[in-house]
C-alpha cells in the first residue's frame, strides 16, 4: 500500500532537502546591506493589493506625497506604480507574483504594499510568503507600543523559514495522512538573531526574549534557541532570556509583567500569531505596521489582511488607514530619512493618543480613512 506515494514523497524530500542546504550556503557566504544614505535617488514602488489594500493606499499616496513633497519634487524620490498585484491576476496567471509584477518590484528599492488577498488549500502560495522568498526579506519587525502602559515591544520575527518556506510543499498520502516540512538553519537563524541584537544594542534596549517551542520542535527550534545564544554572547550587556511561545502569549495579556518585555526574537509561525495578539493589545490590528527587511530590498505593509468581509459588508472606506502610516514611518527610517519619520511619528500620536479628535473604528460608527487622514495631514 502506498509504496508508489511514498517513494515519491521520499524523493520529494530529498529535493527539498538538497534546496534548502544550497538557500542556507547562499546565505552563509553573506551579504552587504544597501546604504540609502549613499544614493542619490531612491524608488520606492507601491501597490494597492486586494480588499481593502487600494482604500488604504490611496490614503497613504496622499500621505506621502505631502510629506516628501520636496524629495518628489526634485528626483530624490519616486514613487512608482507596481501593476499586477491583484488576486485577479495573480490567479489568471497562475503565480502567487507574475513574473512581470516581480520584475518592476525588484526595479525598485523598497516596496509600500498593501494586504493580497491568499487563497486557502489549493496550491496558489500566499503573495506575502512569495515576496518574502523572492526578496529575500528576512527579518519581520513589528513594533507595538501603548505608552500609558509602559509597553514598548519589537517583534523580529524570521520571515524567510521556519513553518512556511515550504508550507506550500508537503507531503501526503490520500486519506491516510499529510505531513509539512519545517526548517531551521544556521544562517538563517544567525541573520536574524543579529538583526534582534543589533537593534536592542543601537536602541538601548536591555532584554531580548526568544521565543520558541524548543521543548517540543527539539531540532528546528532547539537549534534556533541555541544560535541565538551564540550570537547573544556578542552582546554581553544585553540579557537573552528563553521562553515558550505558549507561556509568552499568556504573559502578553498579563498586566503584572508584560511592560518588562523589550525585544523578541522568534520562528516564522509564532511570530505571526503573537504579533497580531501583540497589535490587538495596541488597539488592533489596524493600528500596527510591519517591515520586512533584507539586505538589498525591504517591503512595507499593515500587519493584517486585506479584510474581505469589509468589503462584502460594504464597509472598506472605515478601514484603519493606521497600519499602512506606520508602515510608511518604518520605510522612511528604513530608507535613511529619519526626520520625517519623527515628522509622521508625531502627526500619528497626537492624533490617535493625544487628541483623538478622529477615531476609526473599522465600522460605520466610526470615521472613515479619509477623514482620519485629512487630520494626520493637517498635523503633518
Ligand atoms: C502576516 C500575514 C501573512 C503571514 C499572510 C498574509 C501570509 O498574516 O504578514 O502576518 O502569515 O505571514
Ligand atoms: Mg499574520
Amino acid at each position: 500500500m502506498f509504496e508508489k506515494e511514498i517513494e515519491l514523497a521520499t524523493a520529494q524530500f530529498r529535493a527539498l532537502m538538497e534546496e534548502q542546504l544550497a538557500r542556507q550556503n547562499r546565505m552563509e557566504a553573506g551579504a552587504v546591506a544597501k546604504d540609502y544614505t549613499k544614493k542619490d535617488k531612491i524608488i520606492v514602488g507601491v501597490c494597492g493589493g486586494d480588499g481593502i489594500g487600494p482604500i488604504l493606499m490611496r490614503e497613504a499616496k496622499r500621505l506621502m506625497e505631502a510629506l516628501l513633497a520636496d524629495e518628489l519634487q526634485s528626483g530624490r524620490i519616486e514613487l512608482r506604480e507596481i501593476e499586477g498585484l491583484t488576486i485577479e491576476n495573480r490567479l489568471a496567471c497562475g503565480q502567487a507574483v507574475p513574473t512581470e509584477t516581480l520584475n518592476a518590484i525588484k526595479s525598485c528599492d523598497v516596496l509600500l504594499k498593501g494586504p493580497t488577498t491568499t487563497p486557502k488549500g489549493g496550491t496558489m502560495e500566499s503573495a506575502n510568503v512569495a515576496l518574502r522568498r523572492e526578496l529575500d526579506l528576512y527579518a519581520n519587525v513589528r513594533p507595538v507600543s501603548v505608552p500609558e502602559e509602559g509597553i514598548d515591544w519589537i517583534f523580529y520575527r524570521e520571515n524567510t523559514e521556519g513553518e512556511y518556506v515550504l508550507g506550500s510543499r508537503g507531503v501526503e498520502l490520500p486519506g491516510k495522512l499529510a505531513m509539512d516540512f519545517k526548517v531551521t538553519t544556521d544562517a538563517g537563524t544567525r541573520r536574524i538573531a543579529r538583526a534582534a541584537f543589533e537593534y536592542a544594542k543601537n536602541n538601548g534596549k536591555t532584554n531580548v526574549a526568544i521565543v520558541t517551542k524548543a521543548n517540543i520542535m527539539k531540532k528546528t527550534d532547539g537549534k534556533f534557541t541555541a544560535i541565538c545564544h551564540e550570537v547573544a554572547a556578542d552582546y554581553p550587556e544585553i540579557e537573552a532570556e528563553d521562553w515558550y511561545i505558549d507561556i509568552m502569549t499568556a504573559n502578553l495579556v498579563n498586566e503584572s509583567i508584560r511592560s518588562r518585555f523589550q525585544v523578541f526574537v522568534l520562528p516564522n509561525l509564532y511570530g505571526d500569531i503573537i504579533t497580531d495578539e501583540a497589535a490587538q493589545i495596541q488597539g488592533g490590528v489596524g493600528t500596527a505596521g510591519s517591515a520586512n527587511i533584507g539586505d538589498e530590498y525591504a517591503m512595507f505593509e499593515a500587519i493584517h489582511g486585506s479584510a474581505p468581509r469589509m468589503i462584502e459588508e460594504g464597509i472598506g472606506e472605515y478601514a484603519n488607514p493606521s497600519s499602512l502610516f506606520k508602515a510608511v514611518e518604518m520605510m522612511l527610517r528604513h530608507i535613511a530619512m529619519p526626520q520625517k519619520a519623527d515628522q509622521l511619528a508625531r502627526a500619528m500620536a497626537k492624533c490617535t493618543e493625544i487628541e483623538k479628535k478622529v477615531v476609526v473604528t473599522g465600522t460605520r460608527e466610526g470615521a472613515t480613512c479619509r477623514k482620519f487622514a485629512d487630520y494626520v495631514l493637517e498635523n503633518i
